[in-house]
């Protein structure tokens, strides 16, 4: 089982050099639609609001690479009707983001800048 994670690590890795529409060093955020949208509320902050509260990717990223702390979190922190939700952003961290801290933040840039996720 580890194994078969750690290629599927390589492998994503591996795609680093791809980058399409909705994806950024091989991330892709279509899964994040579900939920988030570059000017809109939905079941999360917008994507505007996330870029404008961290400012750019790289700090952005140093959260995800801390864990994601719900304390490390600008708007939820900011925002209590985020911070009521925010296991619900945790689940989706540990099931997409972590391992991707970079590549994530920086697609999550990519599609504010492009006006779409
Ligand atoms: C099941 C719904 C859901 C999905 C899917 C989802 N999110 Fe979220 N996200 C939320 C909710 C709810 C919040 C608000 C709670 C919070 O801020 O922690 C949020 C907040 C965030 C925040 C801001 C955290 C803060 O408080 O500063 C970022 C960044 C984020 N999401 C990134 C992503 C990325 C990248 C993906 C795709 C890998 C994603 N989300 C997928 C529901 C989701």
């Amino acid at each position: 089982m580890k194994k078969l994670l750690m290629v599927a690590v390589a492998a994503t890795i591996g795609m680093g050099s791809v980058s399409t529409a909705a994806t950024a060093g091989g991330f892709n955020v279509k899964k994040c639609k579900a939920c988030h949208a570059v000017s809109k509320h939905k079941m999360g902050p917008t994507w505007s609001d996330v870029a404008a509260a961290y400012g750019d990717e790289a700090t952005l990223a140093a959260v995800f690479k801390g864990g994601f702390k719900v304390e490390d979190r600008k708007l939820a922190n900011e925002n209590s009707k985020w911070k009521k939700k925010a296991k619900l952003m945790t689940g989706q961290y540990k099931k997409s983001i972590r391992g991707h801290e970079e590549e994530a933040a920086q697609a999550l840039f990519a599609a504010v800048k492009r006006g779409k996720i």
